[in-house]
């Protein structure tokens, strides 16, 4: 069963609420804008969360929406078991529909359970979906378990080591000239931790529970090539996934324990929750050996950036202020709510170790004061500062459906990082 969407500046009838964003009307529903409320696109976003709440099964869109309008309430309207279930209208509804089934796949991937996706099968679906679009440009390289420790991959292969579900390091190459020696224009990294226990650091049980969502980066920055590719890039772009299971056992890592990594940087382990940034470390260094003058990762990183932001952006970090004014502004074309937050060359010493060059968080519960910039301090030991973008999506996923989303990830920021590769 579908319904028509109308969207409308006129009340549908004489005793529609002002405050009332939707009304049906003969089996048909009217969105109403900008009548008495000013023009808001969240405004259409939470009638989208409306009309599915009403039962409303697939949404047709009709008559005189905005691009941008329909995308707001496609993302209103998606939620588990509706994922793709709304059909656009004008001449860019291909192009809004192809959006949405990438946005649906992201989603999808970040609401498996633990069980369902394990790193190997993150490793796995990634691929599979990337060649699905493009069997010809993708070739991909997957280390596994030990050989992580035999090449140098000591961030992942500490935090999986705990699972027996072993952690690997994912690289996808797309590579539309197919040419051996193209130069790669810009990485992507993206955390891919299937499940955050926390480890010896035990989380406990009500934030445990939204831990599957901890590979969420990943779905971001996969779902981001994807429709890059889909809009037609013709530049070579490598992904990189850091994928493990953050796990206790008589094999996890544990606090203390001091890592050293490729680049000679040494890393006392203070809280082993803090294990984003551990296998993130390796996904940037690969990603910088590329040479490429654009890097971005995204990752659930820590609960301070959704504490300073809100749950409503992706919090964004960078030391070159002239790729952090490009992604802000691809944010903004894209319609997606972003905030810098600070971060400066020194933040890097802001976890200090008495037995190593730094330690991976400080002492204090969620790393204390500044905890998302700190994360980000340490991130910043291990990639070339130029065209570097840090996105801590912690926000992107919700528990439970709220006024502007349904339960789960959200998606946030693939569009515009798809934008920032294309541009
Ligand atoms: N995956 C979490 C961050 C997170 C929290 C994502 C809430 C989504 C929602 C991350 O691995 C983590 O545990 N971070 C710690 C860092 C701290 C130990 C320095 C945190 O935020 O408390
Ligand atoms: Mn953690
Ligand atoms: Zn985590």
């Amino acid at each position: 069963m579908t319904t028509n969407i109308y969207i409308t500046t006129n009340a549908a009838t004489s005793d529609w609420q002002s405050n009332n964003l939707v009304q049906l009307v003969d089996g048909n529903i009217y969105v109403m804008v900008g009548k008495d409320a000013p023009f808001s696109l969240r405004d259409i976003q939470k009638a989208g969360r409306k009309v599915e709440s009403m039962g409303v099964a697939h949404a047709t869109l009709s008559g005189e929406w905005t691009d941008e309008q329909q995308w707001a309430f496609a993302l209103g309207f998606t939620c588990v078991g509706k994922l793709e279930s709304v059909t656009f209208t004008g001449d860019n509804a291909q192009v809004l529909s192809n959006k949405l089934s990438v946005y649906a796949w992201s989603r999808d991937l970040t609401n498996q359970t633990p069980a369902q996706l394990y790193p190997a099968k993150l490793a796995e679906n990634a691929i599979n979906y990337l060649s699905s679009i493009n069997s010809e440009a993708i070739s991909s390289t997957v280390i596994s378990g030990e050989a992580l420790l035999e090449q140098g991959w000591v961030g992942v292969y500490n935090v999986g080591k705990g699972s027996v579900n072993p952690p690997c390091l994912v690289e996808i190459d797309f590579n539309p000239s197919q040419q051996k020696d193209a130069a790669v224009e810009a990485c992507l990294v993206g955390k891919g931790i299937t499940f955050d226990s926390g480890g010896y650091s035990l989380k406990a049980s009500q934030g445990m529970f939204e831990m599957k969502c901890d590979m969420g980066g990943a779905a971001v920055v996969i779902g981001a090539l994807a429709l890059a590719m889909e809009q037609g890039l013709d530049k070579r772009v490598k992904l990189f996934l850091c994928c493990a299971e953050n796990m206790v056992s008589s094999f996890a890592y544990k606090l203390g324990d001091i890592i050293t990594y490729k680049n000679g940087v040494t890393v006392e382990v203070a809280n082993t929750d803090a294990e984003g940034r551990l296998v993130l470390a390796d996904g940037l260094m690969a990603a910088s050996d590329t040479g490429a003058p654009m890097i971005i990762d995204a990752a659930t990183l820590t609960g301070a950036a959704v504490s300073a932001t809100g749950g409503d952006y992706t919090a964004l970090f960078g030391l070159d202020d002239e790729m952090m004014e490009k992604a802000k502004a691809a944010a903004k074309q894209e319609q997606e709510p972003v905030w810098q937050l600070p971060l400066e060359t020194w933040h890097q010493d802001k976890c200090p170790s008495a037995f190593a060059q730094t330690a991976n968080s400080r002492p204090q519960k969620g790393g204390g004061a500044g905890g998302a910039s700190n994360a980000a301090g340490f991130l910043s030991r291990f990639v070339n500062h130029q065209g570097w973008v840090h996105m801590d999506i912690a926000a992107a996923y919700n528990g439970n459906a709220n006024s502007m989303w349904g339960a789960g990830g959200t998606g946030l920021s693939i569009a515009t990082i798809a934008r920032l590769l294309n541009d």
